[in-house]
């Protein structure tokens, strides 16, 4: 979420959502770890388990079921083309030698092999088997390859094929890699070492979906126990969220986020009145630039989808007729904001700077550049701005609240505070420099003052809903459920109370909060559930309600249905991170139902190590 955006509380709660699962103790298990834990008698998926745990437990329960199966698997097949040294320990066999061994063995092709008894044919397999692995070893491809394809057509064994495709892969040709390992898993299809092949052969051809529901399935027959293929699986989650938010990225056409979003953002700085030369009395000829200033300006103040959209094209307009007088740097500053609104950033940086070349005292243009530079990891760049800032204007509190903002995401809370309290100090109306410091002082211990900077919030702002809805979420985070539900519930009276009066978009935030904290305290999904449709029905555009509702469905094991909500969310993000962010989840959601697909056995065994709570899912971490 962006830093700009009015509270650093509100910035969090993007990653409150998708954390979620690590502070309920409950994770999907393709997300993070993808590791077994056994924690009292039930199984979890944790992030970073401790390995000693996850092996004790995992070997335990597989060694019983499997052990025999792949004992003889391991005997049957010789050829360990990953284990380089062996291969060079054995002695280079002498031509000669390949040749004698060559006049015993058979000659098979597809005429001769008909004619073949069934014994004959078991024989002749093993021989040219054996012979393979020996060419094998000797690294002489082409032959092994040969002997390979002889003994399949006495017998369709799957190692066979598996072997074959060690071959093509010590060539490097993955097409025919991918092709002998699909054969071997479709005689045999929990044959790791042939998935694990073919994962390998699909990455190297960038078909990275393929992969990862390769490795997933190994991982989950071999019940998580080998490292590497467990990494794998976070490897390619990664890359195909990275892949598919590239596509995305280029794709998308740059609108504007939800209405709530926008608001946090824009009331994160003080509201003036319209400047002089634009205020409704005043006459302005309908279609001129200073009119859309005007209407623009206005537009904002419906907080709705709407009024955001007229609001930016008024400001395109405004420009592009020009006109404004002393009205320009106001009319970039504004329309630059709405183009970083949108995600534009490089266009909406160029206006900002426009704005401060025509007018350098316009001291918010630096404070927006420097939350432009700050959402692009640029701090030098933002510390800068704030500099400037304050040369322009050592008294403008919009200035010190965002450099405490500045100060928040980096931690350093002390200097936060001093600059919370500078705003304040210079313009205490402004409610949100109250609610940032109280917020702060928590962070830093304070619990006491936090508190009791809330409870002089509400005597001073007992009409405004971001009060209770901020105070409520430190009182969740203290597990005071009862008292974080009331004030969530005061939040949401006093926001339909404001948008009675003002009409226009309500903020759905508190609506989502007490999902969350009915959820933490009851674990009552269907509240939850109800509360998040609601907040859908408001502001339908909101990525943290579509993020909040695909979490609890995932946790119900709905998972086709979280999937739809994580790829929504995906949608609607704004930056590459948090598109990033969401597509791990719709992919993971999405590999999960894939493997439940093909391979139905094995959706049933994680179902019986996850407590039966879905597929692949432990059952709610309860605290
Ligand atoms: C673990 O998996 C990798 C492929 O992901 C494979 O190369 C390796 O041989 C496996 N290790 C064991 C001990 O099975
Ligand atoms: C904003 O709201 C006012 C009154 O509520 C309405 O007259 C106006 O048309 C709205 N404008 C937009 C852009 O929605
Ligand atoms: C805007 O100005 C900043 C600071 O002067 C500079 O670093 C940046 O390159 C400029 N960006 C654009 C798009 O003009
Ligand atoms: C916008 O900024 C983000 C970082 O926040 C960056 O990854 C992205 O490439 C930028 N987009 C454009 C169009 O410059």
């Amino acid at each position: 979420m962006a830093e700009g955006a009015a509270s650093a509380a509100s910035v969090s709660m993007w990653d409150r959502v998708t954390t979620w699962y690590a502070d309920n103790k409950v994770v999907a298990w393709t997300i993070a770890g993808v590791t077994v834990v056994a924690a009292g008698g039930t199984v979890y998926f944790l992030s970073r388990p401790p390995p000693s745990a996850a092996d004790s437990t995992a070997k335990g329960k597989k060694d019983r079921r499997k052990g025999k199966k792949n004992e003889e698997k391991a005997a049957a097949e010789e050829v360990k083309p990953e284990s380089k040294p062996a291969a060079a320990t054995a002695p280079a066999p002498k031509a000669a030698a390949v040749e004698e061994q060559a006049d015993e063995l058979p000659e098979v092709t597809e005429e001769t092999v008909g004619q073949l008894s069934e014994q004959e044919r078991k024989d002749f397999a093993a021989k040219l088997k054996a012979a393979g692995n020996k060419a094998y070893g000797s690294k002489a491809y082409n032959r092994a390859i040969d002997l390979y394809t002889q003994a399949i057509l006495c017998k369709a064994d799957p190692v066979f094929y598996s072997n074959r495709a060690a071959c093509w892969n010590a060539m490097s040709n993955w097409p025919k890699v991918i092709e002998d390992t699909t054969a071997a898993i479709n005689l045999d299809n929990e044959y790791v070492k042939a998935l694990n092949r073919r994962a390998n052969a699909y990455e190297q051809e960038e078909r990275y979906s393929e992969a990862l529901l390769d490795y997933t399935a190994s991982c989950i027959i071999d019940q998580f126990r080998n490292e590497s293929s467990a990494q794998s699986v976070e490897r390619l989650l990664k890359k195909v969220a990275e892949t598919k938010a590239k596509a995305i990225l280029d794709g998308k056409d740059k609108r504007l986020p939800s209405p709530t979003f926008v608001s946090n953002y824009l009331q994160s700085f003080r509201t003036r009145s319209l400047p002089e030369g634009l205020g409704e009395m005043v006459d302005l000829e309908e279609g001129s630039g200073k009119w859309y200033m005007r209407k623009g300006l206005q537009a904002i103040q419906n907080r709705t989808a709407e009024g955001y959209a007229e609001a930016a094209q008024s400001f395109d307009k405004a420009i592009e007729v020009g006109q404004l007088e002393q009205h320009e740097a106001l009319a970039y500053n504004m329309r630059g904001t709405f183009r970083y609104l949108k995600g534009d950033n490089d266009s909406a940086l160029a206006d900002l700077n426009k704005s401060l070349e025509l007018d350098p005292s316009l001291v918010q243009s630096y404070v927006k550049r420097a939350s432009m530079h700050l959402e692009q990891s640029k701090r030098e760049e933002a510390a800068n701005d704030f500099e400037l800032a304050t040369q322009h204007n050592p008294n403008d509190p919009d200035i010190f609240y965002h450099r405490a903002q500045l100060h928040f995401i980096l931690s350093e809370f002390s200097s936060a505070a001093t600059d919370y309290q500078k705003s304040i100090d210079l313009d205490p109306k402004f409610i949100f420099s109250h609610i940032q410091l109280g917020v702060t002082q928590y962070k830093m211990g304070s619990i006491a003052s936090s508190m009791a900077t809330f409870r002089r919030c509400i005597k001073n702002f007992g009409d405004k809903s971001d009060v209770y809805n901020y105070y409520g979420e430190l009182l969740l985070d203290q597990q005071k459920y009862q008292e974080a539900v009331e004030k969530f519930e005061t939040a949401v009276e006093m926001e339909r109370k404001t948008v009675g009066e003002r009409g226009g978009g309500m903020n759905v935030l508190p609506l989502i909060n007490k999902a969350l904290a009915l959820f933490q305290w009851k674990q009552d999904f269907s509240a939850a559930e109800e509360l998040c449709q609601k907040a859908l029905i408001i502001d339908p555009e909101c990525d943290i309600a579509v993020a909040t509702m695909a979490q609890l469905l995932l946790q119900q094991g709905k998972v086709t249905e979280a999937l739809k909500y994580f790829e929504r969310a995906a949608e609607l993000s704004r930056t590459e991170g948090e598109i990033v962010n969401a597509l791990s989840y719709a992919e993971a959601t999405r590999t999960q139902l894939e493997v439940q697909e093909k391979y139905p056995q094995l959706a049933s065994r994680l179902q019986g190590m996850g407590g039966g709570a879905g597929a692949g899912m432990a059952a709610p971490g309860v605290r």
